[in-house]
């Protein structure tokens, strides 16, 4: 089954970007970081997505929380950095409000001035946290779905072989804006269709044996055995002769590239020297935020520490041809000039992702825009779920 591509309208609408917060981005799993971004009690990561902030933190005994970065005082952030530590409590930096590292209010500034007010009441809001293979995921509104160790349970044997548990950072955590609706951008990696066109380098790199597999519960992945011997590039030829063994790896995996797709928006690419991760998060229906991490075993053979430049090289180039593409799309896309298009048998991720679209948002079938203020009514009509009204959780 290959099939046509979204309507134009869905790339741009502000109507259609809004019921996909709530459908979508609200409601999947989103990656955070890494277990070992906050391996000591009172370390936190905050990871934010269209207007919703969480905060992830290790308690006492360990275990890590996540909690929605809101005061429950007037609701100011709790925390206004990506990552940090805080000793013991969560100071609200408006008045003064402290909570423990499990959430409880345990201290208010001038507690004598407020009429009944009951610390055991005021605790923070939890928000839904999962970790697979040491990536820590968030979800703030609980959707019943299966956890991210089920959505990627027929990729699991090979991901584990990646030791990613014992892994740490190899460089910070970036970010780069992305003048393009996220779909656009997650479209774009999702497909090798276009590398031979677009990516000399990977096309190159891969020499023709890149092969895909999707699976159900939103998880695919594509990718192939890398071999740069005579490329013409001398940062793929050094690649390719410097990468050193990695003994726990199996023997296809010892030189290939793999990319995991997470639906809605991650790709956890895998590599011989390193786990990436890119994440896309809307910022708005014509613009996105491109995250990236990467994270990678103890390792100071020098020819390992070349390997990791120069993978990172190669794909700064990949990443920069690829943004040249997807501006191309979104200028495309919102054109009276673009219809539907055909779909290839190798964009079969591409066709998941848009099935994806269409059963959580049927109102992406309509091939027109519907009329101001009715993209949320027809995505009803069609079968489409109403919005949640009520507070995503009431802490007990
Ligand atoms: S808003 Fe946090 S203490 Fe007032
Ligand atoms: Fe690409």
């Amino acid at each position: 089954m290959t099939g046509m591509t979204l309507p134009g309208w869905v790339y741009q609408d502000e109507e259609f970007f809004a019921l996909e917060k709530e459908a979508i981005f609200l409601r999947t799993w989103q990656l955070v970081g890494h277990i070992s971004e906050v391996e000591n009690p009172g370390d936190f990561l905050r990871f934010d997505l269209l207007g919703e902030s969480a905060l992830v933190v290790r308690d006492p005994r360990g275990r890590l929380q996540a909690y929605y970065n809101v005061c429950r005082h007037r609701g100011s952030r709790l925390v206004d950095r990506s990552a940090g530590h805080c000793a013991g409590l969560i100071h609200c930096p408006y008045h003064g409000f402290s909570y423990d590292l499990d959430g409880q209010l345990v201290a208010v500034e001038g507690v004598e001035d407020f009429d009944g007010l009951n610390k055991r009441e005021l605790g923070l809001i939890p928000v839904e946290l999962d970790v697979y293979l040491g990536f820590i995921f968030v979800r703030f509104l609980s959707d019943d779905g299966p956890s991210v160790a089920e959505q990627l349970a027929p990729f699991d044997d090979i991901l584990q072989r990646y030791l990613p548990v014992e892994m740490s950072p190899l460089t910070p955590v970036t970010s780069s804006t992305v003048p393009a609706n996220w779909k656009v951008a997650v479209e774009n990696s999702l497909e090798a269709y276009h590398v031979s066109t677009a990516h000399p380098g990977l096309k190159r790199l891969y020499a023709g044996t890149y092969t895909f597999d999707v699976q159900p519960l939103g998880v695919s992945r594509g990718g192939g055995t890398i071999d740069a011997h005579d490329s013409s590039v001398w940062s793929e030829r050094l690649y390719h002769r410097l990468l050193p063994d990695a003994p726990h790896l199996p023997l296809d995996r010892k030189r290939a590239w793999h990319y995991y797709g997470l639906f809605p928006n991650l790709t956890l690419a895998l590599y011989p020297d390193q786990i990436a991760f890119h994440q896309i998060l809307p910022l708005g229906s014509e613009v996105c935020l491109k995250r990236t991490g990467a994270y990678a075993l103890a390792d100071n053979r020098p020819e390992m520490r070349a390997a990791r430049y120069l993978n990172a090289r190669i794909n700064r180039r990949v990443a920069e041809e690829d943004r040249l593409l997807i501006e191309s799309v979104q200028a495309g896309v919102r054109s009276r000039g673009y219809l539907p298009g055909p779909l290839s048998r190798r964009e079969a991720r591409v066709h998941q992702f848009q099935s994806l679209i269409r059963e959580r948002l049927p109102v992406a079938t309509c091939p027109e825009l519907p009329k101001t203020g009715q993209v949320g009514v027809r995505n009803r009509e069609l079968g489409g779920r109403a919005p949640a009204r009520a507070k995503a959780f009431a802490r007990v």
